[in-house]
């Protein structure tokens, strides 16, 4: 292992967590899928294919913003900033603001998938063999703590891109926030990605590309439940809806039953109707106004870049 990538720090979630949390929501009226049980290994690196699709305009554009206004960007993060990212997957974005950020005091990403982890933080040891990496394999959704660290850090900086804020519900984002206030401190600032409000039909083939990823990336959450969950969905017969829902301002995506059918989990069984759906992901579209008045209370928003359309959105905002 290099020398600057401390061990994995682990705050894992246990397998009856996960039962319990599968079980609750299949049981609701409308059931429920965690969106967080689309990160397996297999889940992130189709997450990964998303991002390219030219469909799929959010990291595109995000990375677009990023590059241009990055000079501006930096400066609003200082120098010695302990840069903690969560959902860190791949830990790409990152490296754009290693490359210009003035010494960083470290890196701490935060992923539920330990592979996908362990793998980004490897290679990006590689590449910046000065930086001190503290990789965290913990469901970010959840409390979790951030190692003690003796290093030399100013302020700390969250970053939290790709606009998974979208991905709660608007009281989930706002106690998410909260913690994540707490998490930056006093001194401590937020670099987020907020997608923006659009055109229904941009919006909806972002989720439904023509080659089918997103369906398949929808439909490996049933393949996970199999398999850890000694699950027997059968996934010929589901299929993958995803529609812009403007009253409420988001994406839902569902996965569809194709027929009356059983599945079982551990010993409980379940039946679906043909035509019922289980929800599997909410994606909240923002206004610049909304966005502002969902952080308010803990958060002054100090910059907002976007880009020409204003599809996207990256924002500082430091702790009130
Ligand atoms: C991770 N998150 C911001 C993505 C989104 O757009 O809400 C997840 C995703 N779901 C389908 N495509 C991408």
């Amino acid at each position: 292992m290099n020398s600057n990538l401390k061990a994995l720090q682990k705050f894992e979630l246990e397998e009856n967590d996960l039962l319990a949390e599968v079980l609750e929501g299949l049981q609701r009226e409308q059931k429920q899928l965690p969106c967080k049980l689309f990160y397996d290994a297999r889940g992130s690196s189709l997450f990964d294919q998303i991002c390219e699709l030219a469909e799929y305009y959010p990291t595109r554009t995000e990375m677009e913003i990023m590059n241009k206004y990055i000079d501006e960007i930096s400066a609003f993060l200082r120098n010695k900033c302990l840069l903690v990212e969560l959902g860190s997957g791949s830990s790409k974005k990152i490296r754009l603001l290693l490359d210009h950020l003035e010494e960083p005091a470290g890196y701490v990403p935060v992923d539920i998938s330990e592979e996908h982890l362990m793998m980004a933080v490897t290679s990006l040891a590689k590449d910046y063999p000065k930086l001190k990496i503290i990789p965290v394999h913990a469901d970010y959704t959840k409390a979790f703590e951030l190692p003690s660290l003796s290093l030399p850090w100013s302020h700390k900086v969250i970053y939290y891109p790709g606009s998974s804020i979208g991905n709660f519900t608007l009281s989930e984002a706002t106690i998410f926030l909260k913690r994540i206030a707490k998490l930056a401190g006093r001194t401590g600032g937020l670099l987020i990605g907020v997608d923006l409000k659009k055109d229904k039909n941009v919006l909806e083939t972002a989720y439904n590309d023509k080659n089918g990823i997103t369906a398949q990336f929808n439909l490996n959450i049933l393949s996970r439940i199999n398999r850890e969950l000694d699950a027997d969905f059968d996934l010929d017969q589901w299929r993958h809806f995803a529609f812009y829902n403007s009253d409420e301002g988001r994406i839902e995506m569902h996965l569809i039953s194709c027929k009356n059918q059983y599945a079982h989990i551990d010993n409980t069984e379940l039946f679906f109707r043909m035509g019922e759906s289980i929800l599997t992901e909410y994606s909240y579209k923002y206004t610049l106004e909304e966005f502002e008045r969902l952080v308010s209370n803990l958060f002054k928003v100090d910059h907002v870049w976007t880009d020409e359309e204003r599809k996207f959105s990256v924002q500082y905002l430091s702790v009130r």
